[in-house]
C-alpha cells in the first residue's frame, strides 16, 4: 500500500467504475453462469488455420519477415490501407442500392480495434460540458468513453428504423434555442445492427442524416461531425445492408466512419479502421502518434494478407452462416419460453450479434435488481442490464430491457441460457 494519497486526474476519476468491468468480473466470479452477457465472437469460429496461413505468409522471406516484426506507421501499414480502400469500396458498390462514392487509402487511418479510433475521436472533439447525441439506447463501451472525457451525452428516441431524425433536429433546434448549439460536437450512430438492439439506420435516415447535420453545422458555424460505428456490418444475415452514411457525405467533410474485422474475422487481433475528413485525420494522426506511433504491424500486415488472399472473404461467409443459425436458435428459444409471458417483447435483429428484450415497466434489469440477482445466483444465467446502454441522466433511463448476445454460446446452451432465463423473470414477475 502506497504511503501517500495518490492525487488521480480528473480523467481517471471520470472514467471510474465502468459497468463493462463489473460484467467482466460477474463472469470470472460465476464460471458455471450460462453467459448471454459477452459480446465476444463464437470461439468455435475463430480462423486459427486462416491466421496460421496468413502468419507464414507474412513471415515467408527475410526481407518480409523483418518488415513485418519492424515498427509501422502511425496512420497504418500503406498495403493494409489500400486493401482496406478496396473492401471498402466493394461494400458500397454492392449494397443496395450501390453508392457512388469511393475512398482512398489516404483517407484511412488504422486503429488498434475500432475502439481505439472511438476514443481517440472522443479526445480528438470533446472538451468536458461538451455534446454527444446518441440513440437510446446505444453501445454502451462508447457511452463510458464520452463520459470518460466529461462530455454531455444526450440520448434520442429510436424506433424500428433506427435514430429518429424528426428528434434529433427538434433536439438541436432547442439547443440553439438555449444557446447551447455551440457545444454539439458530434452525433453517434450504430448503422448496422445496432449494439445493443439489432436495428439498423434505413437508408432514407442514412440520407436525412447528413443533411441534417450539415444544416446545423452551418447553423453553428463549425462542423457537428456524424460518426457512424459500422462494427457489425459485415455480420448480416438476410440481406446486405444499405451504402453507409459516409456514401452520403458526398463532399466528404461531415461522416467518420468507423470499421472493425473484431465481429466478421477476429478480434484478438485488434485492427479497426476509420475513414475521415483530412483534418481529423491530421488529429487522431497526432493523438495517436502520442500513444502509440501505429498500431502492431504484425497484425496489420497479417490482415492484408487475409484480405489479398480472398481468405478473409471467404472465412466472413463461413461466420454470417454459423451467426444466422445462432440467432435463429436464440429467436425461436425466446418464441418457446417467453411467449406465454404478458408484456413481454423482443426484436428480431437481421444481423449483429444481440436480441433486445423488453420485459414488462414494473420489472427493472439493473445489477442491483432482484431479476438480475435471481438470474445469476439461481438460474445460472447471465445477461447485459438494458439501463447500460441509456445515455443522459440516470434518472430517465428504462430500466426493464435486457441485451442478449447470441455469439458465445452453441445453440444449445443459447436455448438452455434462455429458458433460465425465463424462469427467472417468472420468479420475479
Ligand atoms: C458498436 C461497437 N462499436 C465498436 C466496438 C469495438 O470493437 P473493436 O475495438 O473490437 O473493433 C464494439 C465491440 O463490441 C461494438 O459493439
Amino acid at each position: 500500500m502506497n504511503a501517500f494519497l495518490t492525487n488521480f486526474s480528473q480523467r481517471r476519476r471520470w472514467a471510474a467504475d465502468q459497468a463493462i468491468s463489473f460484467l467482466m468480473q460477474q463472469g470470472v466470479e460465476h464460471p458455471h453462469v450460462v453467459s448471454l452477457a459477452a459480446g465476444l465472437v463464437d470461439p468455435g469460429s475463430l480462423p486459427v488455420a486462416e491466421a496460421i496461413e496468413a502468419a507464414r505468409g507474412v513471415l515467408s522471406d527475410d526481407l518480409r519477415a523483418q518488415s513485418t516484426l519492424q515498427y509501422g506507421t502511425t496512420q497504418g501499414d500503406q498495403r493494409l490501407r489500400q486493401h482496406l480502400a478496396d473492401y471498402h469500396n466493394r461494400l458500397e458498390q454492392t449494397s443496395a442500392p450501390p453508392a457512388d462514392r469511393r475512398t482512398s487509402q489516404d483517407e484511412i487511418v488504422c486503429t488498434t480495434g475500432s475502439q481505439q479510433l472511438l476514443a481517440l475521436l472522443a479526445d480528438a472533439l470533446l472538451d468536458p460540458g461538451d455534446i454527444c447525441l446518441v440513440a437510446a439506447p446505444t453501445y454502451f463501451v462508447f457511452l463510458g468513453v464520452l463520459e470518460g472525457v466529461g462530455a454531455r451525452t444526450i440520448a434520442l428516441p429510436a424506433d424500428e428504423h433506427g435514430l429518429r431524425m424528426d428528434a434529433l433536429a427538434s433536439e438541436l433546434q432547442r439547443l440553439e434555442s438555449v444557446g447551447e448549439l455551440s457545444r454539439v460536437k458530434l452525433i453517434y450512430v450504430v448503422s448496422e445492427f445496432e449494439n445493443p438492439t439489432g436495428i439498423s439506420l434505413s437508408l432514407e435516415r442514412r440520407a436525412e442524416l447528413v443533411e441534417i447535420a450539415k444544416h446545423w453545422s452551418q447553423r453553428r458555424g463549425g462542423t457537428i461531425y456524424v460518426l457512424e460505428d459500422a462494427a457489425y456490418r459485415e455480420l448480416h444475415y438476410d440481406s446486405p445492408p444499405p451504402p453507409s452514411v459516409w456514401s452520403f457525405d458526398a463532399a466528404g467533410d461531415a461522416v467518420i466512419h468507423a470499421g472493425t474485422f473484431s465481429k466478421s474475422f477476429a478480434p484478438g487481433l485488434r485492427v479497426g479502421f476509420g475513414l475521415m475528413p483530412r483534418e481529423l485525420r491530421d488529429a487522431i494522426n497526432d493523438l495517436k502518434g502520442n500513444q502509440d506511433f501505429g498500431s502492431a504491424n504484425f497484425n496489420q500486415q497479417l490482415l492484408a494478407e487475409l484480405l489479398a488472399s480472398g481468405r478473409f472473404a471467404t472465412h466472413a461467409e463461413e461466420v454470417r452462416a454459423a451467426y444466422r443459425i445462432k440467432r435463429d436458435a436464440m429467436l425461436s428459444a425466446a418464441a418457446e419460453f417467453f411467449s406465454d409471458l404478458p408484456g413481454v417483447s423482443w426484436v428480431q435483429p437481421h444481423g449483429g450479434l444481440y436480441v433486445w428484450m423488453s420485459l414488462p415497466p414494473h420489472i427493472a434489469t439493473g445489477f442491483d435488481s432482484p431479476l438480475f440477482r435471481r438470474a445469476v445466483d439461481v438460474e445460472q444465467v447471465m445477461y447485459v442490464p438494458g439501463e447500460l446502454c441509456f445515455g443522459g441522466p440516470c434518472e430517465e433511463r428504462q430500466r426493464n430491457h435486457m441485451r442478449l448476445s447470441f455469439g458465445v454460446q452453441p445453440p444449445d446452451g443459447i436455448r438452455l441460457g434462455i429458458r433460465r432465463l425465463s424462469n427467472a423473470v417468472r420468479a420475479i414477475a
